[in-house]
This record gives structure tokens, C-alpha cells and sequence, in this order.
């Protein structure tokens, strides 16, 4: 298969990927967090085809991704009412919420699951093919299983070339990790992935306690321990340890770094934007850089700051080293 490289602000080509969808074919598409592998949601073939994409277990329940608000009645069986208040302040953007799901939605796309992880991405691009043709789509992020995230529209090609028909390249993604996963129940809310949007973000809009993202407490399907991983073994290292390190860093280190006052010399270094945000939008980029350094053979990540706007970055990285 070949697969064609679209533009976001063609609207000719954003017709073709509109087509594609309809027809059952796969189609990357981007979003504020990372591009997605999307398919029609309603054509459990079509769905069924991203898990042989991405050489993923089929048992893991992919996200649905609705253009407003008046689609949700067709995919989730009740809108609870603690959604209208995440939804006027959290959609279009990086949450997803899980809901029971409508009966007339496939297993494919729930993992066989009785809940539907949702949201409404902030792209104008996919916003508008959403709208535009109706469609709702399932859609895990357009990498190879257990590989890193694409942001950006050559991270899928690199991926993925040849097993999909087309990626919709819209630029660089805005935010940079993948949404945060909420689960509501009328005891309380539990964060089940951490990501863009915090606790107390949500903590905000919600009548009962959000608890937080807990690395070893949750184990949602699909959410593995290795995940979101280079090809070069990725250690994360503390201001300290690589200090004591740095005697050891050559041409084959890759150095994902924070802080400005390192020796000018040793590696091949990314230097990491000093807020969370622009943290965030350059990691994967980051990674994939350095993974695709010639002569790289590990990569070093200064350990960033903590704090409750670093819980998913630390998560990623965590991931990203296997720890
Ligand atoms: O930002 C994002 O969420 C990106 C973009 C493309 O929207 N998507 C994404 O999808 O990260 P994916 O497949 O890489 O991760 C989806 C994860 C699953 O691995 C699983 O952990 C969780 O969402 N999930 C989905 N539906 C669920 C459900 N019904 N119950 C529990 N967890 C669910
Ligand atoms: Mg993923």
C-alpha cells in the first residue's frame, strides 16, 4: 500500500481523507495531543484494521473522537449529568472521558470493555472532518504498538508508511502528550492517565473528589508499564547522576537536557524548553530526534521538575526508560 501524504490545508485533500474514512480505509490525522491512526467508528472492520496497523493486541479499547457535543447520544448509552460542566470547560481539548457505552457500539473499538473512553480534539482540521462528514472515529495514537507518539506527520510516515492509506499532515501537534483519562463514579473521580489537563484542573468542575493519577495503582488495558519507548535504551537520570555520569558522555549519547549550565561540550543534546508546556509540545520530538541520530546508541534524560504539571511528562519518561 502506498500511502499518501495529505494536507490539513487542502481542501481537496481533506475531502480525500474524508473519503477514505468513509470507505473503511485508516487515515492518521492530528490532533492538539498526537496524531491519531483514525477509522469510521461505526465500521467495526475498519476499526479492526488499526489493531493490524499497529501490530496491537486487540483487546485494548481505543478512543472515540466525536466534532460536538450532539454526537455523544449515539455512542454512550446515558450522558450522566457531571459531563455538561467538563465538557463547557475541558471540549474541544485533551480529556477523555469514560462512559457507558451505547449498546449498538462494537467491542472493537471498547476492547470489549462496557465503557467508551470519548473526547472532542482541539485541531481545527479534524474538527472540521468530523463535522463536515458526520463521522466519529476511533483512533489510539498512529505509532507502531509500544513505540513513541507521533507529534508530528513524518513520526507517523516513519511508522508507519505502507501499512495506511493516507496521514493528514496538520502541523505540529500543540500540546504534546496524549489526553488525560478520567474516570467519574458517584463516589468519586479517579484520573486513570495522566496528561495535559491536572487534578486540580478538573477538581474544579467536578461535585465529587478527583483522585489522581497513581503510576502503580491503575492498570488499564492498554496501559502498560513499557510504552511510548524509543529504540535506544532511555535512562532518566537526576542533576546528580549525571553529573557523575558525564565523564561517560561521546558520541553515542543522546542528552535530552534542562538545565543551561552544562559543559559546551560531550553528546549529541536537545535542549529542553524550561516550562511544562513547551516541555510537553518537544518531547516526543525530541526522542525521535535523538533516536534517529546516526551513531546514538542510548539516550540520557535530565530528570525534569516536579510537581502536579509534570505528572504526565514524568509519566512518559518513566515509560519511555522501561522503570
Ligand atoms: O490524546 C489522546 O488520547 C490520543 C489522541 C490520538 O486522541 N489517543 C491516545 O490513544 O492516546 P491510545 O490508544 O494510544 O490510548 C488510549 C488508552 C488505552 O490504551 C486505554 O488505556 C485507555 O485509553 N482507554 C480507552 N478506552 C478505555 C476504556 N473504556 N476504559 C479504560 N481505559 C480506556
Ligand atoms: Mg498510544
Amino acid at each position: 500500500m502506498n500511502t499518501l501524504l495529505l494536507q490539513a490545508e487542502r481542501a481537496d485533500h481533506l475531502a480525500q481523507a474524508g473519503h477514505l474514512l468513509k470507505a473503511g480505509q485508516l487515515v492518521a490525522v492530528p490532533t492538539e495531543t498526537v496524531y491519531g491512526l483514525a477509522a469510521d467508528a461505526s465500521n467495526p472492520e475498519a476499526v479492526a484494521a488499526i489493531f493490524a496497523a499497529k501490530q496491537r493486541p486487540r483487546n485494548h479499547p481505543l478512543i472515540l473522537h466525536i466534532g460536538d457535543l450532539q454526537q455523544l447520544d449515539q455512542w454512550v448509552k446515558a450522558v450522566p449529568d457531571w459531563v455538561e460542566p467538563l465538557a463547557r470547560q475541558f471540549w474541544p481539548g485533551p480529556l477523555t472521558l469514560l462512559l457507558d457505552k451505547h449498546p449498538r457500539v462494537s467491542d472493537v473499538v471498547t476492547g470489549g470493555l462496557p465503557t467508551i473512553g470519548v473526547r472532542i480534539p482541539q485541531h481545527p482540521t479534524l474538527l472540521s472532518l468530523l463535522r463536515q462528514h458526520q463521522l466519529a472515529v476511533a483512533a489510539p495514537s498512529a505509532n507502531p504498538y509500544q513505540k513513541l507518539s507521533p507529534t508530528r506527520a513524518e513520526h507517523v510516515m516513519a511508522g508507519l508508511n505502507g501499512r495506511i492509506a493516507a496521514v493528514l499532515d496538520g502541523g505540529p501537534c500543540q500540546v504534546g502528550t496524549e489526553s488525560t483519562i478520567l474516570r467519574v463514579t458517584p463516589e468519586g473521580a479517579e484520573i486513570l492517565r495522566a496528561g495535559p489537563i491536572t487534578a486540580s484542573a478538573l477538581q474544579r468542575h467536578l461535585a465529587v473528589p478527583v483522585r489522581d493519577f497513581a503510576p502503580h495503582r491503575v492498570a488499564v488495558s492498554g496501559n502498560h508499564k513499557v510504552h511510548y519507548r524509543p529504540n535506544c535504551p532511555l535512562s532518566l537520570l537526576t542533576r546528580a547522576e549525571l553529573q557523575a555520569q558525564w565523564p561517560r558522555v561521546d558520541d553515542t549519547t543522546g542528552l535530552l537536557l534542562h538545565a543551561a549550565d552544562w559543559p559546551a561540550q560531550g553528546g549529541h543534546r536537545i535542549a529542553m524548553p524550561a516550562d511544562h508546556q513547551g516541555y510537553r509540545q518537544a518531547l516526543y520530538g525530541a526522542l525521535y530526534r535523538l533516536d534517529q541520530t546516526p551513531g546514538v546508541a542510548r539516550i540520557w534524560v535530565e530528570a525534569p521538575p516536579s510537581g502536579p504539571e509534570w505528572l504526565d511528562i514524568w509519566d512518559r519518561l518513566q515509560r519511555a526508560a522501561g522503570t
